[in-house]
């Protein structure tokens, strides 16, 4: 494992250099931040991957059983897809060349869109390098200062950043709390409204209310714009997320953002919306303009990967199951659970130092689960995010619980939640089965 920062590489002459005109030395700074990282078990660190076969994953010269990876569908060693990918190179070359708008955009590009936009039953759609640039591009492009950007307390940071960027004046409603959007968007008048939420929430899992903040999008004059980075491929009918699960559609969902580096199994992301909208991102979004196109293998790659999730329902499926014999081993097992009812299966154990023990003892035991701390979850959310996907079996689960049973009382001491039953929950409504 390598930190990302080297503490090495800041001297003491420089730390130690005088503040010349009272000005704070940047090199300082890093200094006082790496040491408070520290102090507070906040030091990422890069995992080497020397290998990767469907789930098992060789890290360390240690083989690891992964259930850290958002790889839902299994898709991203699909033979179709590496194939598709290699011809496509072929044919095609590496890398686009240029900007969608100089000379970058190519056939394949099109295509993906259209078959996005076809899947989704929207007008029209989108390419982007990265989910992270279309969340900066819809707000840069969307929003002006004086505007109201609504979001739920636990978006992923890249909407958060989006309005940041947009100078639109942020305002966050707590967690799926579709009473306190619409409370905000009247305390709110003023400036246009965007009110931008994660479909699947990423650390934790649970799906947002999406009917009730389409209502107060719709009775606020908003726009409702869905991330559907953790639904696509997973939920609702043929995996069209979960505006579909939800039953909305371009007229109360105007803008969806789909990435493709999850269960889709590749890289990139594709916006598909209303005609006017996209249009609009199109000709102002700087995150769309000013960057090199994705490599159209890449698109192509993805087009074989929509068709699989589209038709595939046996995925969704088995995944169903899978959960459903996770959550089911784990109340057995004591462990409390986040309510989930999609791949991600948070287990809350409070603190970062608890989180990273849990992980390491984990891998101890031959498996790979990512411990999650601050800023990604809020302070005192430490927990490990479980996540199963197609490439996982029965018995990896089962041996997944069996290596968590004995950890369960430590952990549950520190852990803050309820145990969650699985009867009734959000499991069969949020995995469709078709
Ligand atoms: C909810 C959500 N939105 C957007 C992104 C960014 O997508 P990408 O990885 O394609 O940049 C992520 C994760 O990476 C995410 O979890």
């Amino acid at each position: 494992m390598s930190a990302v920062i080297d503490n090495t590489s800041i001297n003491d002459t420089t730390i130690n250099s005088p503040r010349g005109n009272g000005r704070l030395s940047i090199h300082q700074r890093l200094h006082e931040a790496a040491v408070q990282r520290a102090e507070q078990d906040l030091v990422r660190h890069r995992r080497e991957l020397t290998q990767r076969k469907d789930a098992r994953v060789l890290s360390d010269g240690q083989r690891l059983l992964n259930f850290s990876s958002n790889d839902y569908l299994g898709l991203s060693q699909h033979p179709a897809m590496v194939s598709a990918m290699q011809v496509a190179a072929q044919n095609c070359g590496v890398g686009a060349g240029a900007s969608h708008m100089v000379c970058g955009h190519h056939a394949e590009h099109t295509a993906l869109e259209r078959t996005i936009a076809d899947w989704l039953g929207y007008p029209r759609a989108l390419l982007f390098g990265s989910g992270y640039l279309a969340n900066l591009a819809v707000a840069q492009a969307l929003l002006r200062a004086g505007d109201v950007c609504l979001q739920d307390k636990l978006n992923h940071a890249s909407l958060i950043d989006g309005a940041r960027l947009a100078q639109a004046q942020l305002v966050r409603y707590p967690h799926g709390a579709a009473s306190a959007a619409r409370r905000q968007a009247e305390a709110h008048p003023d400036g246009a409204l965007l009110l931008a939420t994660d479909g699947v929430f990423s650390m934790d899992g649970d799906v947002a209310p999406l009917g009730e903040l389409a209502a107060v999008a719709r009775d606020h004059r908003g726009l409702l714009y869905v991330d559907e980075a953790h639904a696509i491929g997973v939920l609702g009918p043929q995996g069209r997320g979960s505006a579909a699960a939800a039953g909305l559609g371009p007229a109360e969902a105007p803008l969806l953002l789909v990435t493709l580096g999850k269960a889709l199994g590749g890289y990139g992301a594709v916006l598909v919306g209303q005609a006017a909208v996209i249009e609009h991102i199109a000709q102002t979004a700087r995150p769309y303009i000013y960057t090199t196109a994705l490599p159209p293998a890449l698109a192509v790659a993805s087009l074989v990967a929509v068709k699989l999730a589209r038709q595939d329902n046996w995925r969704r499926a088995k995944l169903a199951s899978l959960i459903a014999r996770f959550r089911r081993g784990a109340l057995e097992c004591g462990l409390r659970l986040l309510d989930s009812g999609t791949p991600i299966q948070p287990l809350p154990v409070g603190s970062n130092t608890l989180a990273l023990q849990a992980a390491r003892d984990l891998e101890a035991r031959g498996f790979l689960v990512a411990a999650i701390r601050p800023p990604s979850v809020p302070e005192g959310g430490a927990r490990l995010r479980i996540t199963l996907t197609v490439s996982h079996e029965n018995q990896d689960v089962d041996a997944l619980l069996d290596a968590m049973e004995p950890l369960a009382p430590a952990w549950r001491k520190h852990a803050h939640s309820e145990p969650v039953a699985i009867e009734g929950d959000a499991r069969e409504s949020s995995v469709a089965l078709t």
